[in-house]
């Protein structure tokens, strides 16, 4: 004889242990699915009495109703207690430390680069930017390096026609810009360089200068000085030795080259205290300033020509140019 009370309690107890949608889905068949528990016993009713079918099949109705909404609760439930969990897994703690990632950085000789231009600005000079391939008009012969000249030697080069190369030095600019801008000029010109070299410790093949070219009425050596004075003690601080040497360049009369002491400023070298060649300077040749459509007799100038890796080198103590070009991050990221 069936007993709905029992049946209910159960089944109620089956529905409270299942942990799993899935299986209150199977239990739900089990019991109300056409081939289920409860859907047989109601279909086996017609098999009693009048009096027993009417009394039992109100019982067993009733019984599905309830466990119908016994199982929709314990379906919301199930589900509830998912949502729950994936929200806990899903929970970023906030308060744990973050991973860094990794920052990159200037490259030192750019970091260099720039402060050299910021010296310059803060001493009133633009800059003005040539090309790289220039025409070997622009790199020797305006400035007073005719083809036969023994000069030539000083700056060995790459060719790409007879009359087309890579620029030895940024001397080229000091042309473009006194072609294309009247006195007064006050300009630094950087960029890179190609010199076909013997490369060692202080000379690469490609390499940064930075020119400066002073044109006006009443220029002279002395202003030449003073500012690059003042330019060495703005990238060194004061005290820095240098030395002026006198020199030759077909465009400049008179040369000089400026020297500084290979020392930091805890007085350690990395040259065991040699003098290291920064720029060339001078006073505009009046054969440039005539190439260029101005009189000397009214105009003068002064020009300079640094090497950028040399004023790295000298303010970070670094012996070796080539370490500039070989990208090993063991020497980059001292330089933050
Ligand atoms: C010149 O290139 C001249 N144009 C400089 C100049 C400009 C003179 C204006 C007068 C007026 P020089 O070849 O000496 O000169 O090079 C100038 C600077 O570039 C050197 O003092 C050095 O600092 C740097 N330099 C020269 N050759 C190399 C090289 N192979 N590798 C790295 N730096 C170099």
């Amino acid at each position: 004889m069936i007993n709905p009370d029992l049946l209910r309690q159960e089944l109620q107890e089956k529905i409270s242990l299942v942990s799993s949608l899935e299986e209150l889905n199977q239990l739900k068949a089990s019991v109300l699915g056409r081939k289920g528990q409860l859907t047989q016993y109601l279909r086996s009713l017609g098999e009693l009495p009048l009096e027993q079918r009417k009394i039992l099949g109100a019982q067993l109705n009733s019984l599905k109703v309830e466990l119908e909404s016994f199982f929709l609760a314990r379906e919301r439930e199930l589900e509830e207690a998912m949502i729950r969990e994936k929200l806990e897994k899903g929970r970023v703690d906030v308060t744990l430390p973050g991973i860094r990632p990794p920052l990159g950085r200037r490259h030192p000789l750019f970091q260099v680069w720039e402060e050299i231009e910021d010296a310059f600005l803060s001493l009133g000079f633009d800059i003005y930017e040539g090309p790289e391939v220039e025409w070997e008009y622009y790199n020797f012969g305006a400035l007073n390096i005719p083809p036969d000249h023994p000069a030539r030697d000083m700056w060995d080069t790459f060719y790409i026609t007879d009359k087309m190369l890579l620029r030895t030095h940024t001397s080229p600019d000091q042309i473009r810009c006194m072609e294309e801008q009247r006195p007064p000029i006050k300009a630094i010109m950087p960029g890179l360089v190609y010199r076909h070299e013997a490369v060692d410790a202080t000379h690469m093949d490609v390499f940064v200068q930075i020119e400066g070219l002073v044109v006006d009425k009443d220029t002279t050596f002395a202003d030449l000085k003073g500012i690059l004075e003042l330019f060495v003690s703005l990238i060194f601080g004061p005290g820095r030795k240098t030395m002026f040497v006198p020199s030759y360049f077909p465009f400049t009369e008179p040369s000089a080259e400026l020297l500084i002491l290979w020392d930091d400023e805890k007085g350690h070298n990395a040259a065991g205290g040699k003098w290291l060649e920064v720029l060339g300077c001078g006073q505009v040749h009046p054969q440039v300033l005539r190439n260029v459509g101005l009189d000397p007799q009214v105009y003068s100038g002064f020009a300079f020509g640094l090497g950028v890796e040399r004023i790295a080198m000298l303010k970070y103590n670094i012996p070796e140019i080539r370490l500039f070009m070989e990208n090993d991050l063991r020497f980059l990221e001292q330089f933050g």
